[in-house]
Parts: structure tokens; sequence; C-alpha cells
């Protein structure tokens, strides 16, 4: 049996026996089959995966407090609604998705959004690597798109696998609209693929940039960045406003107290 096999299987086994009343999605079907390859990529046991990976991050999601009581939530590049049926269960108080597949979007508000008011998904019209996946063209530059939502408007925000496939130009786009629409104290928890070669490698849909550049981006912009852990190829990270901000306000402040 191939090593992954075996630790697909003991993955399953760890979740069924430590989170057995942990799966949220009796209540929602699971989507085509065809756009659950979309977002998994070629499996034998596709439902295994989908489901396995939807609850990897969102136990994740709950380690950093990102699912707790209040939160508004924001996907970014939604697809399917992986990781949204698990958050149903949660008592998140809103939650944003979007992505640039209208049908992806529109399964997702019938089964999800129809479900549950506090569900919202947004189709945007955007340029994508994924184009040669789908073939949805997508009429915007994902490095143009400026994010429809007011500033400090979410307190947890999720990039699961989509960096991984925008070239880091997009990304470094995206990040600044992060920055903007981040709430103070609020975090964001994502995934990359990561490589010390000199050049950003990437495939046709697989983009990899080299890690000290990736941080310096995240610097220069103005985030705190901490490695969480490594799964498969994915580098997650968490993401917070750096301390520099408040520093800065503080001095401000005292400058004014004492002129
Ligand atoms: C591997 S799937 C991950 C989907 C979802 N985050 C999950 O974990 O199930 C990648 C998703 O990114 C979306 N996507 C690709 N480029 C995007 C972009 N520029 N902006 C938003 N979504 C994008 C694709 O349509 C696809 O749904």
């Amino acid at each position: 049996m191939p090593p992954y096999k075996l630790h697909n299987i003991l993955n399953k086994l760890f979740i069924k026996i430590f989170s057995p009343n942990k799966d949220t999605t009796t209540q929602v079907p699971l989507p085509p089959e065809v756009y659950m390859r979309l977002v998994c990529g070629q499996h034998d046991d596709l439902a295994d995966q989908f489901n396995w990976a939807g609850e990897v991050v969102l136990n994740m999601l709950d380690e950093e407090g990102m699912t707790a009581d209040g939160t508004s939530f924001l996907d970014v590049g939604c697809g399917c609604g992986r990781i949204a049926r698990r958050l149903m269960e949660r008592p998140i108080s809103s939650y944003t998705g979007f992505d640039r597949h209208p049908g992806m979007i529109r399964w997702c508000r019938e089964q999800i959004g129809a479900r549950d008011p506090r569900f919202a998904f947004h189709y945007f019209s955007l340029q994508s690597s994924y184009q040669t996946l789908d073939g949805h063209k997508g009429r915007q530059p994902a490095s143009a798109f400026a994010f429809p939502y007011p500033a400090a408007s979410f307190s947890a925000v999720l990039l699961a696998s989509i960096f991984t496939h925008m070239p880091l130009q997009e990304s470094v786009h995206y990040l600044r609209e992060l920055y903007r629409v981040l709430a103070p104290g609020g975090k964001i928890l994502l995934s990359v693929f990561l490589s010390d070669d000199e050049e950003d490698g990437c495939s046709e849909v697989d983009f990899y940039y080299h890690t000290g550049t990736f941080l310096g981006c995240l610097e220069e912009i103005g985030f705190k960045a901490r490695f969480r852990q490594k799964l498969a190829e994915h580098h997650w990270y968490t993401l917070s406003t750096s301390e520099a901000a408040p520093a800065l306000l503080l001095d401000r402040d005292v400058e004014q107290t004492s002129g």
C-alpha cells in the first residue's frame, strides 16, 4: 500500500475516534462530483477526501479561535462550500464566501445559504489559472479586483488552497485588500506552496513562492505571520496585523497629550 493511502486511512480513523460528533454535514448533500474534483483533485475516494480536508481545516480554525461566537467570517475562494458546510454548526455571526466559479456559488446559495441566513455567497467574474481546469474565463484580472467590502468588516478570513493557484503578484494584491477589510485584532488563516529555489516555481495551476520573498511581502504590507504546520505540500500560516500600527498610534497619542 502506498504511504499516502496509509496516511489517509490513519487520518480518517483519528477523526472518527477523536471527533465523532463533529460531522456537521448531514443536512447538506455532497456537491456534484465535478465540483468536488475541482477543489480536491483526482481521488478514488473523492467524498472521503472532501470530508477529510474540510474537517482538518475546521479543526485549525477552531484551534485559532476563528469560529467563536460573534465572528464575522470571510472565505476567499470558497469553492463548493467544503468549509462553509462545516461552519454551519459554529456560533459565528456571519459568513461571506466568494469565488469566480458561477456554478459552485449557485450551488452554495441553494444548499447552504437557503438553509442558514447567516451564510452569503458572492460570485465575481475573475480571471484565474483555474480556467485551465474548468473553462471559466472571467472578465476582470484578479490583480485589479477591489474587494467590495468595507474596511475592517471581517474578524476571521480563510484562504484554503487559493494562493496555491495564484501568481505572487495577484496574491500580494489580495493581501493588501485583506489588510484593509480585516478588523483590528482579526486573524487570517491561509495555505501556500513554498520553495527555497531562486525563482518562484509554477505549473499550470500550482504556484510555488520563494519563502523569503513571500514572507518579505507579508511584512511589507504590515502583517505578522506565524507558521502553523505543513500538511502535504501546503504550508499553513496565520496572519494578524503587525504590532507596529498600535505602537505608532501610542506615539501619536503621547505627542498629543504632551503637546
Ligand atoms: C482548490 S479550490 C479550494 C476551494 C475552497 N477554498 C476549499 O478549500 O474547498 C481553489 C478555488 O479557488 C478559486 N479561485 C481561483 N482563483 C481565484 C481568485 N483569483 N479569487 C477567488 N477565488 C479563486 C477556484 O474557483 C476554486 O474554487
